[in-house]
């Protein structure tokens, strides 16, 4: 191993236990979800939470999404309603989180909520992360496992392309399911659309799509999720040397679904993103998504790549 390149080791009860011991010594382990990678540290060691803002890189006033094991664990450290209550019953496990008000003693490192008095909370589907909190005994503060201001990774390898020796683990288990960050809702407002799309959450109770701005949601940032290269949004053909990403009848050099399936696209678009950062082009251009389901969550997270 050399001093640029993090361990990783692939899924399993020996990676678990190795992963789950550096936890529980305060430090960090890069964790795959459903939706993206992330950068796990206990939640109540503000020194091991202070580690994952150092190796992202990230604004220190930009608050960490909490993972724990239940809803059980979840209204130890979060004040439910009955609002949130039924959608914990409905989409936990998985891919949505919650912003509710922060028990009091809970005992969450201040740096993890960045002073605010509510707490942005989620049960994971995946099983990597599920036996990361059995064994370890924690919840665990987890961003996405790049650099701040970088893409998502959906896969072990764009951890260690974007962090490198910066984590010192990483735990792999293949490309993740949804390939978009959770749903993010406060009350009945979604923060950040996601894998569970604005119809789903319809069938419990009646939500405002959009942002409020009340909240300082950094994900809601502008520039976040950017590649490095300049992206061009709703691609019908190639212009100059770009690199372009398909979708359903337009083909390219990569496509997102060829089949025009939007739930596939969400699940392949920050790879997509990647290979194209990666290619040998100066330009990205990705073809037209239809704002439908998911596909809500990858236009806004293309309309913030795309900008400069
Ligand atoms: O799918 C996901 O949510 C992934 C995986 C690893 O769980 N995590 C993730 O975390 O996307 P991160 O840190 O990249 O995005 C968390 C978002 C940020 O936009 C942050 O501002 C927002 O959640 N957030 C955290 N706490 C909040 C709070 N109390 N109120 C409003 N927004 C909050
Ligand atoms: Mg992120």
């Amino acid at each position: 191993m050399d001093a640029q390149s993090p361990v990783i080791r692939r899924y399993g009860t020996a990676a678990s236990q190795e992963a789950a011991a550096l936890i529980r010594a305060g430090g960090i382990v890069a964790v795959p979800t459903e939706t993206v990678y992330g950068l796990a540290a206990d939640a109540c060691d503000s020194a091991a939470v202070a580690r994952i803002y150092a190796a992202k890189g990230r604004p220190a006033f930009n608050p960490l999404i909490v993972h724990v094991r239940d809803l059980a664990a979840a209204e130890r450290i979060a004040v439910f309603d009955d609002d949130a209550r039924a959608l914990a019953a409905r989409f936990w496990p998985g891919p949505l989180t919650l912003v509710l008000p922060l028990r009091e003693g809970a005992g969450i490192a201040r740096l993890v909520t960045a002073g605010l008095p509510t707490i942005a909370i989620r049960v994971p589907a995946h099983r990597a992360m599920q036996d990361l909190l059995t064994q370890s005994g924690a919840p665990l503060a987890a961003p996405s496992a790049n650099a701040s201001n970088g893409i998502s990774p959906t896969r072990a390898e764009h951890v260690a392309a974007s962090l490198g020796a910066a984590v010192p683990l990483i735990l792999d288990d293949g490309a993740t399911a949804a390939g978009v960050e959770s749903t993010i809702v406060a009350g009945r407002t979604i923060l950040r659309p996601g894998p569970v799309t604005a119809e789903m959450l319809e069938e419990v109770l009646p939500v405002a799509a959009g942002t409020t701005a009340q909240v300082s949601a950094p994900g809601q940032m502008a520039t976040h999720y950017a590649p490095r290269k300049p992206l061009r949004l709703g691609a019908l053909v190639r212009e100059g040397d770009e690199w372009l990403i398909g979708f359903g009848a337009v083909a390219g050099d990569d496509t997102l679904s060829a089949d025009g399936d939007v739930v596939e696209a969400a699940a392949r678009l920050f790879d997509a993103l990647h290979r194209g950062d990666a290619s040998d082009r100066t330009t990205i251009a990705v073809a037209g998504v239809p704002h439908v389901g998911v596909g809500v969550a990858i236009n806004d997270r293309l309309r913030r790549a795309a900008h400069r």
